[in-house]
């Protein structure tokens, strides 16, 4: 075979077998909902014993761990029930949605903490998109009046944590921008456009004081509010140094900006978006395959631990952003292997992980708490990545 011919097949062979590295959604949803049926049946049988235990959250050395209503990732697994209703159309996940929603509601009126956007909106904003059910959109309503009541007009921003007050005296984290989704919700639902201007204030002030000149981000500022709401430190509390870039950080900071550009039209939040992602397209120090390492600056890499839930949230985030930037295709490409590997590399074994989808995700690294676990997020921004990738 001439060499001219002999290339040509190569780079034949070669751009087939990157096409292949296309998710097969239909394969991936099949395959978490078998997993999601022995999630239900563990759920189950947990709540006989522990009534108030409302969702599973990860698996800790072996340990199969639920959560009460009111710890911030309550929301993810009925939420994760909405998305199978959404791709599937079965009764069967809309009558498991409704019944595990029904248990968060009362968090509605929860003011103790930042995290009603993930508690409330995940679940109930699915919720009401897919049945219009106008109790749900009430429960957002409800939820966005608690949420602001979090927000100082001297900083201009809404307090993430009510915990460690000898560390801190008014934390926002940078996780917070996933709250904000919930706010411009109830602006749309009510016309009181006090929560849109709470959400792009937060929004605004923390392009101010959150990133570095490069778009990473810090994980906690910390506002004076008693004098002029200036900063008293920039700091971490999850990630691996006050001056590191902890991953899910990045991916929170991606996702909330990119939500905030289709929220307002409002191009800052647009060029934040594609800082974000330019910081995190091009890592070096991030694995061929896309998934992060927990922390970018951890001196112990590569012998640490992944973060699969950061790649799952970055997946979701760059499919959105995909279109309206230009550099979708860049975008596109970029979360199509995040996902692809995703799904071949870091799904639980049939049968294994209680039913969680994804493993190797790393929770609180610093607290040695869930380090290369299964944990309900990652599953929750998984499924929502399969969902927009078909778009
Ligand atoms: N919002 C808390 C976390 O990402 O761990």
């Amino acid at each position: 075979m001439k060499l001219k011919i002999k290339i040509a097949l190569v780079s034949v062979l070669f751009v087939s077998t990157v096409k292949a590295q296309k998710t097969d959604v239909a394969k991936a949803f099949s395959s978490a909902a078998k997993q999601t049926d022995l999630l239900v049946k563990n759920v189950d049988s947990a709540r006989k014993v522990k009534p108030n235990l409302v969702s599973p959250r990860t698996v800790e050395n072996g340990q199969f761990k639920m959560v009460i209503s009111k710890d911030w990732t309550s929301g993810f697994f009925p939420a994760e029930l909405w998305y199978f209703y959404q791709y599937t159309k079965d009764k069967k996940w809309l009558n498991l949605a409704k019944k595990y929603t029904e248990d968060i509601k009362k968090e509605q009126f929860n003011r103790g903490t930042h995290d009603l956007g993930f508690m409330i909106y995940c679940p109930f904003g699915n919720g009401y998109k897919m049945t219009k059910d106008t109790a749900y959109r009430s429960v957002i309503i409800q939820a966005a009046k608690s949420l602001s009541t979090r927000f100082n007009k001297t900083a201009g921003v809404l307090k993430s944590w009510d915990h460690n007050g000898d560390k801190w005296k008014y934390p926002v984290i940078i996780d917070n921008m996933m709250n904000l989704e919930l706010l411009f919700e109830a602006t749309k639902f009510t016309g009181d456009s006090s929560f849109y201007k709470i959400a792009t204030a937060h929004a605004d002030n923390t392009i101010k004081n959150h990133f570095r000149p490069d778009f990473s981000s810090y994980h906690v500022i910390d506002y004076d509010t008693a004098q002029n709401g200036h900063i008293l430190q920039k700091i971490t509390a999850q990630g691996y140094a006050n001056e590191s870039a902890w991953a899910r950080g990045q991916a929170w900071a991606l996702y909330g900006y990119t939500m905030c550009f289709r929220e307002t039209k409002n191009k800052l939040y647009l060029a934040q978006a594609d800082g974000i992602a330019n910081f995190i397209l091009s890592s070096k120090i991030t694995p061929a395959d896309g998934i992060p390492y927990w922390d970018y600056n951890d001196p112990q890499i590569p012998n640490v631990s992944r973060d699969a839930s950061a790649a799952a949230i970055t997946a979701s985030a760059l499919y959105e952003l995909a279109g309206y930037s230009k550099e979708g295709k860049k975008y596109k490409a970029a979360a199509d292997k995040i996902l692809y590997s995703l799904s071949t590399k870091y799904t639980s074994k049939p049968g294994a992980n209680y039913g969680f989808i994804l493993e190797h995700s790393t929770g609180h690294r610093p607290a040695k708490s869930e380090v290369d676990v299964p944990i309900n997020y990652a599953d929750y921004y998984f499924l929502e990545a399969l969902l927009r990738s078909k778009k």
